[in-house]
C-alpha cells in the first residue's frame, strides 16, 4: 500500500499542548498529583444568562442552517460591538462573517486568501496553528523573531527584510499567545506603514481583546488610519466570555474579502452552530458582570504567579492580557522540552515548552493561570523547589 499521507500533512506536528496533556493525565491515572498550567482556556463555566438563552433558542426550535453569514440579529450585535468597542464600522450585512470559533476564521482567512507559493509573515513565538494552517494550504511561512526585551513586539528592519514580492499576508496576533503581551501604539503604527508600503492583507488576530489587566487598552488594527481596507479581523467568544465549546466566533472584514471567505465557510462549515449563536447573541447584549469577576480573578492569579517567579529570580515579562505567563528558563541549561518533562516528571507541574511556540520560544515555558488560585499557589510553590534544589545542584 503506498503511503496516503501527502508530504504538506507531514509537516504539520500534532499540537506539543495536546502532548503535554496527554503526558499529564497518565501520570494522574498513575495516582501522581498534577498541576495543570498547561491549557489555554479559561477555567470557568459558561455565564448562566448566555446558557439559558441557547437553551431557549433549543426550545423555541433554532435548530437549523442559519445563514452563511450567520444570524442577521447577533451581525448587528457584532458590528453594534465593532463600533463601541473597537472603533471598527463594519457593515452587518456584507463585512462581517460568522463562524466556528476564532480558529475556523484564520482556517477560512488563510485558506480562502492565500494560494500555494505565497509567503505569511509570522512572529515568533506565535501561536502555533498559524503555520500548520499555511503549510496546509501549501502557502510558506516565514518566521521573524519578536524581541523580547522590547516586549515581545518586532524587530521592525527585521521584519521589513523579510518581505519579498511573494509576500501576501502578515498574522498579527496581540494581544499573544504564548507571551501575554502586548504590541503598543507606536509599533502598531510603524506595522502599518510596512503593510501600506508592500501592500500586504493583515490577519489580525484578537481572541484576547479584552482580556486585559492594568488598564490596558486594546487597539485593533483595522481602526488604524487606512487599515481596514486591507485587514481581517478576527475574535471570538472563547476567551471573553468562557465559551470555548461554544465554537463561535467571528470575521470582519471589507466586502470584497468577506466575499472570497465566505466561499470557503460555506464549503467547509456551512453556518455556525446556530442555538451557540443566539448564546454568543446574549454575551454581546447581556449583563457583562460575569466577565468583569473572572477578569478580577484571573488578575489575581497573574499577579500571584508574576510577583512569585519575579522574586525566585526568574526573568518574565510582565503579562498584560490573556492568562499566560511566558518565563525565561535559560538559567537551567536543560532547553525548554527538557524543562517542561522534568518539572512534570519530578514536581508534578504540566508546561508548554517554549520552544512549541517557534525558535525564538526556546528557553522559556508556557505557563498558562486558568487554574483556580489555590491550584497557582501550589504549582508555584512546585516551581520554588525545583528551581531551589536545581540551583543547590540537586537533579533528580
Ligand atoms: C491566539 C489565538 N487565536 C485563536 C484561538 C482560537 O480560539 P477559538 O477558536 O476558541 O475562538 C486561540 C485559542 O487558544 C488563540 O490562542
Amino acid at each position: 500500500m503506498r503511503d496516503y499521507e501527502p508530504g504538506k500533512m507531514k509537516k504539520v506536528p500534532f499540537t506539543g499542548i495536546r502532548r503535554v496533556l496527554e503526558k499529564a493525565t497518565k501520570l494522574e491515572a498513575e495516582g501522581k498529583s498534577v498541576i495543570h498550567f498547561e491549557m489555554g482556556q479559561p477555567d470557568f463555566d459558561t455565564p448562566e444568562n448566555i446558557k439559558e438563552a441557547a437553551k431557549r433558542a433549543l426550545d423555541q426550535g433554532v435548530t437549523s442552517y442559519s445563514s452563511n453569514y450567520g444570524y442577521p440579529k447577533l451581525r448587528q450585535a457584532i458590528a453594534d460591538k465593532l463600533e463601541k468597542m473597537n472603533k471598527i464600522k463594519a457593515d452587518p450585512a456584507t463585512e462581517i462573517m460568522v463562524t466556528a470559533g476564532g480558529e475556523e476564521a484564520v482556517a477560512v482567512a488563510i485558506f480562502g486568501m492565500l494560494e500555494a507559493g505565497d509567503q505569511v509573515i509570522l512572529a515568533d513565538p506565535g501561536y502555533i496553528p498559524y503555520a500548520s494552517l499555511v503549510k496546509i494550504a501549501e502557502a510558506i511561512p516565514v518566521t521573524v523573531p519578536l524581541v523580547e526585551e522590547k516586549n515581545y513586539t518586532f524587530d521592525m528592519e527585521k521584519l521589513e527584510a523579510a518581505v519579498t514580492d511573494k509576500t501576501k499576508m502578515l498574522i498579527l496576533s496581540t494581544p499573544g499567545n504564548p507571551t501575554g503581551t502586548m504590541m503598543d501604539g507606536e509599533s502598531l503604527s510603524r506595522l502599518a506603514e510596512i503593510c501600506k508600503k508592500h501592500d500586504l492583507l493583515v490577519l489580525a488576530d484578537e481572541a484576547y481583546e479584552q482580556v486585559l489587566y492594568d488598564g490596558n487598552q486594546h487597539v485593533s488594527f483595522a481602526s488604524l488610519p487606512d487599515m481596514w481596507e486591507r485587514t481581517i479581523t478576527i475574535q471570538s467568544f472563547s476567551k471573553t466570555y468562557s465559551m470555548c465549546g461554544w465554537r463561535i466566533g467571528y470575521i470582519a472584514a471589507p466586502a470584497y474579502l468577506i466575499r472570497t471567505m465566505v466561499r470557503a465557510h460555506q464549503t467547509m462549515l456551512m453556518s455556525a452552530c446556530s442555538f451557540g449563536q443566539m448564546g454568543a447573541l446574549e454575551a454581546l447584549t447581556g449583563p457583562q458582570d460575569s466577565l468583569h469577576e473572572m477578569l478580577a480573578e484571573f488578575d489575581r492569579r497573574r499577579l500571584l504567579m508574576y510577583n512569585g517567579l519575579t522574586e525566585l529570580g526568574i526573568p518574565c515579562n510582565r503579562p498584560q492580557a490573556a492568562f499566560y505567563l511566558f518565563p525565561d528558563i535559560s538559567e537551567f541549561g536543560m532547553g525548554s522540552f527538557e524543562f517542561a518533562e522534568y518539572l512534570l516528571d519530578n514536581y508534578g507541574v504540566a508546561a508548554v515548552p517554549g520552544v512549541e511556540f517557534g525558535q525564538a520560544g526556546e528557553n522559556h515555558l508556557r505557563i498558562s493561570y486558568a487554574n483556580s488560585y489555590e491550584k497557582c499557589q501550589e504549582g508555584l510553590a512546585r516551581i520554588r523547589r525545583c528551581v531551589e534544589d536545581l540551583r543547590a545542584g540537586i537533579r533528580k
